[in-house]
């Protein structure tokens, strides 16, 4: 097997006396779409942050592309091809959508944010971050957004724009945390379709958290990693997950009444 592009291994973090993320391990392979589900505060995002190195674990490690990531900087590990985006979306409200998407990520900002700014929108491959940012709309579907305000966009909207923000520096892997939590079902599905199109096209990684088992279950991802209490309960692909008793037991009975973005 080719190597993961991410390894996660006996990743835990503590907060306090609350621990977040218990040991929890696993692998994202290249060109895999993988989705990381479980109840609220189980430590999806925490597991996120600590990934993006946004977070110190407590202990275990994260390597990337064989090489160990566990106390690199967010710059530094956005700089080996992980970009992600966050549960709430962060765009430039008064900025339009290509402008949002010519900005670099908040994280890429150190040390100095004014600088980066000035340094992304004087280099001489400006061009080609204008061609790209139209290409990422283009694989979207939303090129006519370009214009349009981020103020002035819909929560399923913005969250496309945060995803095409995400793709700009043509990562290798993608981190999305809950992109399509409330965001009406056609553009939920319209959001994995693309996504799994993307992966399919580019060969780029994706690990999304979704929140709605129901949804994730029949979406199109490769395999699933479930977790519950801060533990992974299981990884395995949906066919799997859908017929483990103890996800079932512990998980899947709740789920279908979660606002994942289905609709009948
Ligand atoms: N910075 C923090 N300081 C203290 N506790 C935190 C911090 N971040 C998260 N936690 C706690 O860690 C646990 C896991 O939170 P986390 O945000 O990772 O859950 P989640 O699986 O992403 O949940 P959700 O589905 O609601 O987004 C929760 O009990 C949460 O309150
Ligand atoms: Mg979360």
């Amino acid at each position: 097997m080719s190597e993961p592009v991410l390894k996660v291994e006996n990743l835990r973090k503590e907060f306090g006396g609350l621990v977040a993320v218990k040991d929890v391990s696993f692998e994202v392979g290249p060109g895999e779409f993988v989705g990381l589900i479980g109840p609220n505060g189980c430590g999806k995002s925490t597991t996120f942050n600590c990934i993006s190195g946004l977070l110190d674990q407590t202990t275990g490690t994260v390597e990337i592309f064989g090489k160990d990531a566990s106390t690199m900087r967010p710059d530094q590990i956005q700089n080996l091809g992980f970009t992600r985006t966050f549960q709430h979306t962060r765009l430039w409200r008064q900025m339009t959508v290509i402008e949002n998407l010519l900005v670099p990520p908040r994280e890429q900002f150190k040390p100095n944010p004014l600088k980066a700014i000035l340094q992304s929108s004087s280099r001489p491959e400006e061009k080609e971050r204008l061609t790209r940012a139209y290409d990422v709309l283009d694989q979207l579907e939303v090129p006519h957004m370009a214009h349009n305000l981020a103020s002035e966009l819909s929560g399923g909207q913005s969250k496309l724009v945060d995803i095409g923000r995400s793709m700009m520096g043509d990562p290798k892997l993608l981190l999305l945390d809950e992109p399509v939590a409330g965001v009406a079902g056609p553009l939920a599905l319209k959001i994995f379709n693309n996504l799994r199109q993307i992966v399919d096209d580019t060969g780029i990684s994706v690990l999304i958290i979704e929140h709605n088992m129901d949804f994730i279950l029949r979406q199109g991802v490769d395999r699933i990693v479930v977790m519950n209490e801060g533990e992974i309960l299981m990884v395995g692909t949906p066919d799997e997950v859908r017929s483990n008793r103890e996800v079932i037991e512990a998980y899947l009975g709740a789920a279908g009444d979660d606002s994942g973005g289905e609709e009948e």
